[in-house]
């Protein structure tokens, strides 16, 4: 039977603070959190509290218009030095997903032409709602396309949480389970639990689990059995940025996944909003890719599992190569064949509409 889901919204904005969801306690502890200063917001992003490269990208918004309301200045031109130092600041959370920059560049330039700093206040305020409500309307056209490339029963694989929580709604790479739900159709999904934090287990799992979709957790070295023994049919994922190449940095992981998939002859897709997609990093040698605490890896659910003093590499994300991905779904339709041309001619179509 066809059914609708009810997923609490990661982050909402409040007028005097914005509310998170803190994704860092679920899935044991539903918790909520008012951040109300523009370190508070940074903090959350640096430490995982709102993940994802949607929100991150949403929150960062609100967290910049938030700050701005509170700038005391009546001259504009100063109004603006202030605006760009604070988005630097927050520019300064986390350096891969480059929806974070964009979201924050979109605010600085929406009040490019304003005259006062009350309309500049109110500007900001009004571009961060709409690139949360955009963001859900994109989701859903992601998870409308990606469907259309699914037939009832399928076991799909995906790893991390790219689902409704690491954006406004619905999320990218879990976007077409929603959907299908909704229509009356049955996927299956494999969730990879996603060492070292543990996305897929505690979020992926707890999101799915929560909508009434089917969901089977594995760990991450249980991917290539899974494969060859459960008839998975695709891979689906999420992204971090896009190389104008096609190049994908995502989870940690990802790349592995990417690997087996073209080994056993399964379709990999990445699904993403055109604003993951950053034309100006021309191939994935030139993504930054976060490096994160050792403690991540040397401990588990705070709990030491590994012996003092040994040396850590800890990388948050990995970058598929462009020839690993079969298509990139965005919420302007499939993208495929030689990703230099595709994406680059998808740009030059949005930018003449
Ligand atoms: O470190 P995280 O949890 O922010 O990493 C998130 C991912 O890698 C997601 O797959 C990506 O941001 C897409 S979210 C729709």
């Amino acid at each position: 039977m066809a059914q609708s889901f009810s997923i609490p919204r990661s982050v909402e904005w409040n007028d005097t603070h914005i509310t998170i969801l803190n994704q860092q306690k679920l899935p044991l502890t539903t918790e909520y959190l008012e951040l109300r200063e523009i370190s508070d917001v940074r903090d959350a992003i640096a430490t995982l509290k709102v993940r994802g490269a949607p929100a991150i990208g949403i929150t960062a918004a609100y967290g910049l218009a938030l700050a701005a309301q509170s700038y005391q200045t009546s001259s504009i031109e100063e109004f603006r030095t202030l605006l760009q130092k604070d988005r630097d600041y927050l520019a300064s959370a986390r350096p891969t997903a480059v929806n974070l920059f964009w979201a924050l560049d979109r605010l600085v330039a929406s009040v490019a032409h304003a005259s006062s700093v009350n309309e500049a206040k109110t500007v900001l305020v009004h571009e961060a709602i709409c690139i949360q409500i955009e963001d859900e309307s994109t989701c859903r056209s992601i998870g409308e396309h990606a469907l259309s490339l699914f037939q009832n029963r399928d076991r799909i694989l995906t790893i991390c949480n790219a689902g409704s929580i690491a954006t406004a709604r619905y999320g990218t790479a879990l976007a077409p389970f929603y959907l299908a739900k909704e229509k009356g159709i049955h996927l299956h999904v494999y969730a990879l639990e996603t060492r070292p934090v543990l996305q897929g287990a505690r979020l992926t799992a707890w999101e799915l689990l929560q909508a009434g979709i089917d969901v089977t957790l594995i760990t991450d070295n249980m991917a290539a059995q899974t494969m060859q023994t459960k008839q998975i049919s695709a891979v689906i994922v999420g992204a971090d940025r896009i190389a104008a190449n096609g190049d994908t940095a995502n989870k940690i992981g990802t790349f592995g996944l990417a690997l087996l998939a073209r080994a056993f002859g399964i379709p990999f897709y990445v699904a993403a909003p055109l604003s993951t997609i950053d034309l100006t990093t021309k191939t994935g040698e030139d993504i930054p890719i976060e490096e994160r605490a050792p403690e991540e890896v040397t401990h588990f659910a705070g709990i030491r599992v590994a012996p003092e003093g040994v040396n850590v590499y800890n990388p948050a994300f990995d970058v598929t190569p462009h020839e690993l991905i079969t298509a990139i779904i965005t919420e302007k339709g499939i993208i495929r064949g030689n990703y230099s041309t595709t994406l680059s001619t998808l740009f030059k179509e949005e930018a003449h509409q």
